[in-house]
């Protein structure tokens, strides 16, 4: 039996892996734009979530539904799967994988989705697990610099807002290693940082990191401007939510600083770190980035459960990650 293209960790990714997809994103947004293809007709694609969520699940269902397959959904899992009278992930995946061809998992723990995927023999998906991964979101973000400059390399990039906790910037940060040239800012409030550990692997894959505070200095000189929300619902401590929520925000003043040709991403949801105001400003592209997610899931459901997807990628095996390169997932 082949080995399930599990999409687990950044790391699984290699950069051509990530330009292939791109491309076939590319084919995808055709075909979402035309309406409905028999692609995954027959496939039946499970999304789990234990934490709320709108973007991922919803392009995640949209995708499979354009791609003619099937979707069954446990929306509010953590409050009506049967999690609440202490079923395990993995009991849960076990049991779902028998009904599904393919698990899309969020949950609060780290780890959770390469747990359920330790456990099953069909692809699982990690779509947020804690303050650990969100692998399909960095790759639509890396996707919407692709789109939005025309290339991925030789750029400045401030990463900005809760580096401790925020999933979205620490796997975008992990993948910006499979750019080149890349100088990457690490702007946040002291008690939203991002770790030692982290901040050092990424220099060791080759990335120049510098932490900051002065947004507003670098502001000219930026390509890209990634801001997050500060993640309230991670913070054990009150009082360093409150010290860190507001200290950095978009707002016209600091579009007037920012290079003309840059692009504003956000991950989303947002709360107050990016004023409505700045919406309008054809540099704000993070309602264009929700919308590649639709274009990126497209081509990644694709490529594991079509018949005719071969693009390089890293088999996942619980504890063992293949080196970059191999392909033992075909
Ligand atoms: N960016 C993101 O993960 O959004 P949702 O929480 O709405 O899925």
């Amino acid at each position: 039996m082949p080995i399930p293209r599990h999409i687990l960790e950044v790391r699984q990714f290699d950069r051509s892996f990530v330009l292939e997809l791109f491309e076939r994103a590319e084919s995808m947004r055709s075909t979402a734009r035309s309406g409905f293809s028999s692609r995954l007709h027959g496939k039946l694609m499970a999304t789990l979530f234990f934490e709320p969520s709108t973007r991922t699940r919803l392009s995640f269902e949209a995708a499979m539904t354009r791609l003619g397959g099937g979707v069954i959904s446990a929306e509010y899992a953590s409050a009506t799967s049967s999690a609440v009278k202490g079923e395990t992930i993995e009991d849960t995946a076990r049991i779902v994988a028998g009904y599904a061809d393919l698990l899309v998992i969020r949950h609060p723990q780290s780890g959770a989705a390469a747990r359920a995927a330790a456990v099953v023999d069909v692809p699982v998906i990690n779509a947020g697990d804690g303050g650990n991964e969100h692998p399909t979101q960095a790759l639509l973000d890396l996707y919407t610099i692709w789109k939005e400059l025309g290339r991925i390399d030789g750029l400045r990039i401030a990463l900005v807002g809760d580096l401790r906790y925020g999933r979205a910037a620490r796997s975008l940060a992990r993948l910006l290693a499979q750019t080149r040239d890349t100088e990457v800012f690490l702007v946040s409030p002291p008690t939203a940082r991002m770790s030692d550990e982290l901040r050092l692997a990424l220099v060791a894959a080759g990335l120049r990191v510098t932490e900051s505070d002065d947004l507003e200095t670098l502001a000219p000189s930026l390509d890209v401007v990634y801001q997050t929300r500060i993640q309230r619902e991670r913070f054990s401590d009150v009082a360093e939510y409150e010290a860190a929520r507001g200290r950095y925000v978009i707002d016209p003043a600091f579009m007037s600083r920012f290079n003309p040709r840059g692009v504003l991403l956000h991950p989303l949801p947002r709360v107050d770190e990016i004023h409505p105001a700045v919406d309008s400003d054809p540099r704000a592209a993070y309602f264009r980035q929700a919308r590649h997610g639709l274009y990126l899931r497209m081509a990644l459901l694709d490529w594991i459960l079509g018949e005719q997807s071969t693009p390089v990628i890293n088999a996942y095996s619980p504890g063992v990650v293949a080196p970059v390169g191999g392909d033992s997932a075909s």
